[in-house]
Order: structure tokens, then C-alpha cells, then sequence
């Protein structure tokens, strides 16, 4: 069993979810976790279900709050750990019909918000010269997928940051990696339709789609000492789809 024990530990977009899942992950692992999301009473909730230290409210898209909450978070623990850039959003549209907003809030949530939180996380764990930064890409990143070209190449840059991240901080004593999803039963794949699952999981070879848990071990397993000599991967968390 991964020991996180006087680790400490924040996971964005934590009320649900992936995130949910892995702060959960954490927490059991002994870590102390804090956890965000956009509405403060969701996010203090789903803390207390969770056994997380806090929930705090947070929109990754505001660089100035994320730098302020994760220097707070550093200060009030005496140190930052772990982190985990999780919150994303996922909307669907077909070329020809991709709307000046979805690519604005597409873009600012899951790149510029992953950048700010890798920012601030390294600014926070440069002090001790020692941490480990968690990002979520996804396969289309990777592979691409008709009808999520926005979301597909917010994703491609996702797993950049954390490759060119990697690079930048490794001298400074932080890992940084990303996990790459595939098809995950969560809110945000809760609109796929029952055929799309089906051809999805017929597609997986282990032959169903993927739980919160599973990619939450994946990033605990990569936050842990057990990963110490891992930086600037894309962990393929998909039930082997892409092959
Ligand atoms: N599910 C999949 O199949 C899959 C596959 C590949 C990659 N991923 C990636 O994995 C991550 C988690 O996905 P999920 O399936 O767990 O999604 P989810 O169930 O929709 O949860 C998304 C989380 O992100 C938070 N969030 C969204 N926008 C935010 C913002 N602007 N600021 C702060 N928090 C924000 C939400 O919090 P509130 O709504 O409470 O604010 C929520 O906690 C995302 O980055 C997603 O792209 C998922």
C-alpha cells in the first residue's frame, strides 16, 4: 500500500469525479488533502464526504486566485507536496460549428488553468526542492477524436506542460507527469450515448470502460516515492483502447 503519510497534498477540481476519486486515493494513503471546485459549499461537502483537510473555492481560469489559494495552502500546512491539476471541462462540437466561446473557455480551463496551477505549484515546492505535480491529458490528446478538436488539442498542450515542465524542474527536485484517460464513467462522459459506450468498450480490451478509481491509482502511484524516478511521462490510464 502507497504511505503518503505527512504528505500534503491539492487536487483542483476535486468535488467529484477523477478528482473525487483521487482525493480519496490520497487520503487513504494518509495523506493531508486539500481539495477545489468552483462553489464553496460543493467543494467544503465533498471534502467532508472525502476526509479531505478542506475544500476550498477555486477557478482555475483566475490566475491571481490559484497562485493566492496555493501559497495559502503552503503557508497554512508549512509546505506543499503534492499536486494535482485535475479540473477540466469537455464540450463537444463539429467543425464548421465550434463557437468563439467554447475555444475561450475550453482553452482557459484546462490549458491556461493547468498552467497557472503547475506554476504555482513549482513557485510553492522550489523552497524545499522536492515535490510531485500530476496533470490530466487524455488519449484524444494524444490520438485526436472527431467532433473534439478544441478539447483535443487543449489536451495535446495539457501533456506538454507537463513534459516541458519536467524538463524546467527536475534540477529543483519536482516530478511532474501526466495521466492520459480514456472513456471514464464520470459526469463528463455522462452524455455519451449507450451505443458510444458500447462501441467503446467493445473497442477496450479489457472490456469495459474506465472507473474514477483506476486513473486515481495511476496518480497516486505517480505522486508516491515508488514513482521517484518518473518525470515527464503520459501515463495511458485507458484499458489498453488505443491499441
Ligand atoms: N472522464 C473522462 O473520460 C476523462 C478522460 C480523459 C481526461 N479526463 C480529464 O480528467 C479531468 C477530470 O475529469 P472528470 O471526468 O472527473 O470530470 P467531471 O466529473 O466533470 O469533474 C470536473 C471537475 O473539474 C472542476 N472544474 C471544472 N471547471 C473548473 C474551473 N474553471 N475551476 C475549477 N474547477 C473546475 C469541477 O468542479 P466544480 O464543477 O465543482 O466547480 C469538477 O470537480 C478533466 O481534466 C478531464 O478533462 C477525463
Amino acid at each position: 500500500m502507497t504511505d503518503l503519510s505527512g504528505r500534503v497534498a491539492l487536487v483542483t477540481g476535486g468535488t467529484r469525479g477523477i478528482g473525487l476519486a483521487t482525493v480519496r486515493a490520497l487520503v487513504e494513503a494518509g495523506a493531508t488533502v486539500v481539495l477545489t471546485g468552483r462553489d464553496e459549499a460543493r467543494a467544503k461537502e465533498a471534502a467532508s464526504a472525502a476526509g479531505a483537510a478542506a475544500g476550498l473555492a477555486l477557478d482555475v481560469t483566475d490566475a491571481k486566485a490559484v497562485s493566492s489559494l496555493v501559497r495559502g495552502v503552503a503557508k497554512e500546512h508549512g509546505k506543499l507536496d503534492v499536486v494535482v491539476a485535475n479540473a477540466g471541462i469537455m464540450e463537444d462540437a463539429l467543425l464548421g460549428m465550434i463557437r468563439e466561446e467554447l475555444v475561450d473557455t475550453t482553452l482557459s480551463t484546462n490549458v491556461a488553468g493547468t498552467l497557472h496551477t503547475v506554476q504555482a505549484a513549482a513557485r510553492a515546492m522550489m523552497r524545499k526542492k522536492t515535490g510531485a505535480i500530476v496533470v490530466l491529458a487524455s488519449i484524444v490528446g494524444e490520438y485526436g477524436s472527431a467532433g473534439q478538436t478544441v478539447y483535443a488539442a487543449s489536451k495535446a498542450a495539457v501533456a506538454n506542460i507537463a513534459k516541458s515542465a519536467a524538463k524546467e524542474l527536475g534540477r529543483s527536485g519536482i516530478r511532474v507527469n501526466a495521466v492520459a484517460p480514456g472513456v471514464i464513467e464520470t459526469d463528463l462522459t455522462a452524455g455519451l450515448s449507450e451505443d458510444a459506450k458500447a462501441e467503446n468498450t467493445g473497442k477496450t480490451p479489457l472490456g469495459r470502460l474506465g472507473r474514477a478509481e483506476d486513473v486515481a491509482n495511476a496518480i497516486r502511484f505517480l505522486v508516491s516515492d515508488e514513482a521517484s524516478f518518473i518525470t515527464g511521462q503520459v501515463l495511458g490510464v485507458d484499458g489498453g483502447l488505443v491499441l
